[in-house]
C-alpha cells in the first residue's frame, strides 16, 4: 500500500519480535554473534558493501538507531543516512569526509555561525581554503568558482538572515563544474524539501531542531547519495562519529508529530506575522511571507511548507532598548536552538560580532536596524501576540 509520509511517520516499521508501539531503547556495545563463522561472514559483506547496516558493534549503531536512520532514508530518499551525536557533528562529518589539502570549499555567506567558522579557521589548518559568496547573488558563486573548488556549502535558508537561494541553479553549475553540493536543510526538513532529490550530494538536517521537536535531545542528519557514500563512511567509521540510542529513540518520538507540528508552527506564525507587519517599529520581517518579495517566489519554488523560525528587523536609535524589549518578553525564553514546541528569541548581536571576519550579509542593515531572532511555538498565538504588544513598547 503507497501511503503519505504523515501515515509514514506514525507507522514507520512493523517489528514482530517487539510488540511495543515505539521501538525500545536499545543500548548496546557488545553485539552478539551465534558463532565466529558467522561474525566474520558479516564483517567480509561489510568490506564487500554488500550491506549498509554496520549492525556488529555499538560504535556503528543498535537497533534503534538503524530503525531512525531507516525512517530518515525514507523521508529523505538517500542512499544512506549517518547519525551524528549533534547537529553540527553532521557538518563537520561532511566537510572532513570529502574535503583533502589543496582543495577549495565555496560556502554561503549566510550560514549558521559554528558552519562558518569551521570554514574559516579549522579547515585552513589542513590547508582547505574557504571562499564566502554572496547568498543573494548566484553571480557571485558563480564568479568564485575555481579548479580547485571541491564543494559548494548552502544554507536555505540561512537561520539568521533568512535569504532564500535558486537551488536548482546552484546543483546545475556545480553538476557541470564536478563540484559536490551539501545542503543545510534544517530549517525546511525533508518534509518540505527534498535537497538529494533536486540533485545535491549531502543533505543535512540538524535533529535536535523540529525532528526532536521538544528541546531536549541532540543530534544530526547527513543523508548522502551513492556517489559520496563509500568517503563518508569510511571516515564516519574511523572517526568516532555516532548517535546515542537514547537520542535516536526521543528523535524517532519527535518525528512522529513532525508534520503536525510543523504545520502548525506556521499557522501560529502567520498570525504572529500579521500583527508584526503592522508595528511602525519592525522595519523588514525576515520570512517568506509576501508574494511580491525574490525570497516568497524562491521558498514558493522549492518548498512545500514553512515554520516558526524568522527575523524581524527593528529600528531603534537605542539599541539598550531593543535589548529591554527582548528581555521583557514573558512567553519568549531566551536562549540559542529553535524548532522545540516553545517560543524562543534571541538578540542577534551580528554587527558587532567580530568572530567571524568575512561576514557581510548584515552591512545591508543600517546601524539603527537590529535583527532579532523569533522561534514562535505551539502557544495560543493570541498571547503571544499580546506579549510582544506589551514589550515592543520599550523600544524607542
Ligand atoms: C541551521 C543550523 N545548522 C546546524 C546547526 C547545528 O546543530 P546542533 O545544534 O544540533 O549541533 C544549527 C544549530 O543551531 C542550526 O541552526
Amino acid at each position: 500500500m503507497k501511503k503519505s509520509i504523515s501515515t509514514f511517520l506514525k507507522h514507520p516499521t512493523k517489528d514482530s519480535s517487539n510488540r511495543s508501539a515505539n521501538p525500545p531503547v536499545t543500548r548496546a556495545s557488545t553485539i552478539l554473534f551465534n558463532s565466529m563463522q558467522e561474525l566474520l561472514q558479516h564483517e567480509k559483506r561489510i568490506k564487500a558493501n554488500k550491506k549498509i547496516s554496520y549492525y556488529s558493534y555499538g560504535r556503528y549503531g543498535s537497533s534503534t538507531t538503524i530503525e531512525l536512520e531507516n525512517i530518515l532514508k525514507k523521508l529523505e530518499q538517500a542512499y544512506h543516512v549517518f547519525l551524528t551525536g549533534t547537529g553540527f557533528g553532521g557538518v563537520a562529518l561532511a566537510i572532513m569526509s570529502l574535503c583533502r589539502p589543496g582543495d577549495e570549499i565555496l560556502v554561503s555567506d549566510n550560514v549558521y555561525g559554528p558552519t562558518k567558522e569551521i570554514s574559516e579557521q579549522l579547515v585552513k589548518e589542513f590547508n582547505i581554503n574557504a571562499k564566502f559568496y554572496d547568498p543573494d547573488r548566484f553571480e557571485d558563486l558563480k564568479d568564485k568558482i575555481t579548479k580547485k573548488t571541491k564543494m559548494i556549502i548552502v544554507e536555505n535558508p540561512g537561520s539568521s538572515t533568512f535569504e532564500f537561494q535558486d537551488l536548482s541553479k546552484i546543483v546545475s553549475l556545480a553538476k557541470k563544474k564536478n563540484i559536490l553540493t551539501f545542503l543545510d536543510n534544517t530549517w525546511g526538513t525533508p518534509l518540505y524539501l527534498k535537497p538529494l532529490k533536486l540533485g545535491f550530494d549531502l543533505s543535512f538536517t540538524s535533529a535536535t531542531k523540529y525532528y526532536s521537536g521538544h528541546s531536549d535531545a541532540m543530534g544530526g542528519s547527513l543523508a548522502v547519495n551513492k556517489k559520496v557514500f563509500k568517503k563518508v563512511m569510511f571516515f564516519y567509521k574511523l572517526s568516532g562519529y555516532r548517535m546515542a540510542a537514547d537520542e535516536a529513540y526521543l528523535i524517532i518520538r519527535g518525528l512522529r508529530t513532525l508534520d503536525v507540528r510543523l504545520q502548525k508552527h506556521y499557522e501560529n506564525t502567520k498570525i504572529v506575522i500579521n500583527f508584526l507587519k503592522k508595528q511602525k517599529k519592525i522595519k523588514e520581517i525576515l520570512y517568506p511571507y509576501k508574494p511580491s518579495s525574490k525570497n516568497y517566489k524562491l521558498w514558493k519554488k522549492y518548498y512545500s511548507g514553512a515554520n516558526g523560525l524568522f527575523s524581524i528587523v527593528i529600528k531603534s536609535k537605542k539599541k539598550s532598548s531593543v535589548i529591554k524589549f527582548v528581555n521583557s518578553l514573558q512567553l519568549f525564553g531566551i536562549g540559542y536552538s529553535w524548532g522545540g514546541f516553545e517560543s524562543l528569541v534571541l538578540f542577534q548581536d551580528l554587527r558587532t560580532n567580530t568572530k567571524y571576519t568575512q561576514t557581510r550579509r548584515y552591512f545591508r542593515f543600517a546601524k539603527d536596524e537590529y535583527i532579532v531572532r523569533l522561534h514562535i511555538g505551539l502557544e495560543d498565538p493570541k498571547d503571544l501576540i499580546e506579549d510582544l504588544k506589551t514589550s515592543l513598547k520599550l523600544i524607542k
